[in-house]
């Protein structure tokens, strides 16, 4: 009779239920960030640290089941040591949750109060079919911020109307290989020049590199900063993209303020942003959107911030948003990219860049397959094939090397900051050329039919140059 009374009371029951939903919350919330998905497949490590917070978490309605199972068989004494068993689990489940929403969901949506001045590319063309550029910073306290941009003869001033916290100035309409000179505050005045278009010449010359990995304890600083000031001091290059793993961990204000700080005071050319898987660690979007997307007013003309189009007179470059591999390239990606490859014109050129690599040597790590990269090989790849993509840049393995497979051209940019690799275990069918010694980065210079690749070495030495030519399979 007695073993028919055991029942769960309400303040287990209460506790219980309360230790699952915040467990609950909090896995929907760490598992819809853009990157978790990508962690767990392809970082066994972190996938056994996630299932062991998650088994965490279900041993609660787990010990809760079992104890209403056995809530007529056992006596009431060993039904007391159950509850207690969960009432503890559920505090612990309590104790835990909360402790990831101190040191990560509430660092996740914290900002710097205060950004330095950066040139960025805006996805968006102006009326000569030069990218506009945007500069766009955030101060502590509401300040009118003045400045002037233009050319030598002809500078114009702009400012803020009325103190405010964010600023976002535009340098619209550019003219094609002219050189442009502007300054903020007085505490900025940087030259740059714009691509030269030329019917008969260069097009475009732009640098590129991946992997900076500001604030991660293998990544060299001196060498990151090196690059940098190589690329600002080129006076052929038009513009740099920074291709991914900007930051070590993209919830951690601290690497963020290291990137601003560098960026800011060694790099001259307009910078495009390209998002790499640490770049989203976790959180890191909200970082990423709010310190080159904050305001209102940033133009772009097809896509989003995380992936979109940079066109520059007829050269093409499509940014995607590839960061482990395809987790993130939705069916909405998917349509887009196929609608601006399938609309592009045969004789243009078009240049995919995105963090993540498709083939690359590369080496077992993790758990997983670090070359010819199993997802985006059979998802995107053949996409490129079909519409006859001209050349990939990427990053993430952290090497160069130059591949081509169906007559399109793939190149791994170069590590710039993070650690670099040596020789690598597995090599690729498709490789043409490898190397894993030094960090670096790519200078590509296009002209109507071919462009001229120059991988470089930290002092801006040439490691190994290749001419490819425009893809007309
Ligand atoms: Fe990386
Ligand atoms: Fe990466």
């Amino acid at each position: 009779m007695s073993q028919r009374k055991n029942k769960i009371g309400r303040g287990t029951l209460i506790l219980s239920l309360t230790s699952f939903l915040f467990f609950l919350v909090l896995a929907i919330w760490a598992f819809s960030q853009h990157g978790t998905w990508g962690l767990y497949n392809w970082n066994h490590d972190y996938r056994r640290l996630l299932n062991i917070i998650i088994g965490l978490g279900f041993l609660v309605p787990a010990v809760a089941l079992i104890l209403w199972l056995l809530r007529g068989v056992v006596s009431r004494t060993w039904f007391k040591v159950g509850s207690w068993i969960l009432n503890i689990v559920s505090v612990v489940v309590i104790v835990v949750c909360i402790g990831i929403v101190f040191y990560v969901v509430v660092p996740a949506y914290s900002l710097l109060s205060s950004t330095e001045p950066k040139l960025l590319v805006e996805p968006s063309t102006g009326i000569y079919g030069i990218p506009n550029l945007y500069v766009y910073f955030r101060t502590e306290t509401p300040t009118v911020v003045v400045g002037a941009w233009g050319t030598g003869d002809n500078l114009q001033g702009f400012g803020d109307s009325k103190p405010v916290k964010e600023h976002l100035f535009h340098f619209t309409d550019l003219q094609p290989g002219t050189e442009y000179h502007y300054v903020i505050d007085n505490r900025m005045g940087l030259t740059f020049s714009t691509p030269p278009l030329a019917k008969t010449g260069t097009l475009v010359t732009f640098a590129v590199a991946s992997d900076f990995h500001y604030g991660g304890s293998d990544a060299n600083s001196d060498e990151r900063t090196q690059i940098l000031r190589n690329i600002s001091e080129d006076p052929n290059v038009n513009l740099f993209f920074m291709n991914g793993d900007i930051v070590d961990l993209g919830m951690v204000n601290g690497y963020w303020s290291e990137f601003f700080s560098d960026v800011s005071e060694n790099m001259t050319k307009p910078v495009a942003l390209v998002l790499g898987n640490h770049d989203t660690l976790i959180g890191g979007l909200y970082h990423f959107r709010n310190y080159f997307y904050g305001a209102d007013g940033v133009k772009i003309d097809s896509g989003n911030e995380l992936y979109h189009r940079i066109d520059v007179g007829n050269v093409h470059f499509l940014v995607l948003e590839v960061l482990w591999g395809t987790e993130e390239f939705t069916p909405e990606q998917k349509k887009w990219l196929e609608d601006q490859l399938s609309s592009i014109p045969q004789e243009d050129w078009v240049i995919p860049i995105s963090h993540c690599f498709y083939y690359s040597s590369g080496d077992v790590e993790t758990g997983r397959v670090w070359a010819d990269h199993e997802d985006t090989t059979r998802l995107i790849s053949p996409l490129f094939e079909k519409y006859n993509v001209d050349l990939v840049i990427s990053g993430h393995n952290h090497h160069m090397e130059l591949l081509e497979k169906d007559g399109v051209t793939y190149v791994l940019d170069g590590v710039a900051g993070g650690n670099t690799t040596g020789p690598r275990p597995i090599k690729s069918d498709y490789s043409k050329w490898f190397y894993g010694d030094s960090r670096g980065y790519l200078e590509v210079t296009v002209k109507q039919n071919e462009a001229e690749l120059l991988f470089k070495n930290v002092d801006g030495e040439v490691i190994q140059q290749f001419t490819v030519t425009q893809n007309t399979q």
